[in-house]
């Protein structure tokens, strides 16, 4: 392969037609057709298409996702119709099909435990630890004074730095210290907020420790930081949601399945996930299927929600399931504990058109209401794939929508489709069967 051919400077600088020309002519095979699917999912609207070109670099075209919703979503008594953002199919009708279940079980519950988030700045440094604790108050102080201009607007909404800690770690790594600073960004997510305050630290971290007079001239003043970021490890951002209900108020279930033994094979199922981290990775699978779609509907940062639930997965060293549940005195109890750092200002969420409209439909909630909404989509779906899981098993669920999907690309009407529906069900379902199937129907019928 001719690598030398397939590189370039300054791809950037050229047109969005610049660009597309030079990747289709020297990555694709039929640059005129790639050419033209690209362009065909350009926005009608140039100003809508400009507004999602500035949301990344280099882009040469769209790519589209379906947008649906879950309806009947009854959340701390209020009914919510939830944005979903997903290609896997059946996610969005298992979260659809539980929420309905729960409505008449009382529905989802939910709390915010916490709204704390974390940054660091870390650093090296080889002075007397116990001369800089002696200090520590007013480097506060001025830590907290130099970054006001940042922190002003922050602090009128009722948020901003909640606390600083200085961490020795010099056990683990020779030298090694971190400013730990936790804040309060309220409804917006606040990673800009959080790192512009970090590298404002920073700089006052050097400048304190280079000339405040208690520590010696030399090494004693010498100081290097080493990054100053957001972590995206936020356990005391965390929001619980439940479902409960007696356990007789489940059944009955799919295969005839009685109430008291669903609820015994359920419970097991995800008492499973909690001890075996093989189970524990897909059983938590299940719940990112339908935090993440929310997530990536409202326009926040999926990989920093799924970075932070998988590491509070792991948070006693060992990688288990999110959710738990018990049956005590009867009582089915199903729950999800999981860090979400989200925002409903800021960020994409307001300039994405759709993620704005996302959270309208919604009814504009504050960031800790959407914590609680997406932890009930989660939870939803979890519940979803283990009742699966435990009684008829995902295949057959799977199986239809997969159906579904074929039938359309190959244009089955819709008597067509009930009719292979019937004829499919129980059976795998494979692209060429279904086309010889459809094939084989329409030969009869010219007969
Ligand atoms: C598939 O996307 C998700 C499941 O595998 C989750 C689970 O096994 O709990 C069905």
């Amino acid at each position: 392969m001719d690598n030398k051919n397939k590189t370039i400077s300054g791809f950037s600088k050229l047109s969005k037609r610049g660009k597309i020309k030079w990747v289709t002519e020297h990555f694709t095979e039929d640059p005129v057709q790639v050419t033209h699917v690209l362009t065909s999912w350009w926005h009608p609207d140039d100003e809508q298409q400009r507004l999602l070109d500035g949301f990344s670099e280099n882009t040469l075209s769209n790519f589209p996702m379906p947008f649906g919703v879950a309806p009947n979503f009854l959340i701390n008594g209020r009914v919510y119709a939830v944005p979903m953002v997903i290609e896997e199919s059946s996610v969005v009708a298992a979260a659809s099909s539980a929420a309905k279940y729960w409505l008449d079980r009382g529905g989802f519950h939910a709390e915010v435990l916490g709204t704390k988030k974390i940054g660091q700045v870390h650093f090296s440094w080889g002075g007397d630890v116990r001369k800089l604790e002696s200090v520590f108050e007013d480097l506060k102080t001025e830590l907290r004074q130099d970054a006001s201009p940042i922190t002003a607007n922050m602090e009128k909404r009722g948020g901003g730095i909640t606390g600083i800690e200085l961490v020795n770690l010099t056990h683990l790594e020779p030298g090694y210290f971190q400013l730990k600073i936790s804040f309060e960004t309220c409804d917006s997510m606040g990673a800009n907020f959080i790192n512009s305050v970090l590298e404002s630290f920073a700089k006052t971290l050097d400048r304190f420790i280079t000339t405040h007079p208690i520590f010696d001239e030399g090494d004693e003043r010498d100081v290097a930081v080493i990054m100053s970021i957001l972590s995206n490890y936020t356990p005391e951002c965390l929001v619980r949601a439940w479902v409960e209900c007696p356990v007789e108020a489940l059944g009955p279930f799919a295969d005839g399945l009685e109430a008291a033994t669903l609820a015994e094979k359920f419970r097991k199922a995800v008492r499973i996930a909690h001890l075996d981290p093989h189970r524990a990775a897909t059983h938590n699978k299940g719940i990112f299927n339908g935090v993440d779609a929310v997530v990536l509907a409202t326009a926040n940062d999926f990989r920093a929600v799924e970075a932070c639930g998988h590491t509070y997965a792991a948070r006693d060293g060992q990688y288990r399931s999110l959710s738990h549940c018990t049956i005590e005195n009867s009582i089915f109890r199903f729950w999800l504990d999981i860090p979400l750092a989200l925002g409903t200002v800021g960020g994409l969420t307001k300039l994405h058109p759709i993620a704005k409209l996302s959270l309208e439909l919604l009814g504009h909630p504050s960031a800790e209401e959407l914590m609680m909404i997406i932890a009930c989509t989660g939870l939803a779906q979890n519940f979803a794939a283990v009742r699966s899981l435990v009684t008829t098993g995902i295949q057959s669920g799977h199986m239809k929508m997969h159906l579904a999907n074929i039938l359309n690309h190959l244009g089955a009407n819709a008597a067509e489709a009930e009719e292979a529906m019937q004829f499919f069900e129980g059976r795998t379902v494979s692209f060429t069967g279904v086309r010889e199937y459809l094939e084989g129907m329409r030969a009869k019928v010219e007969v």
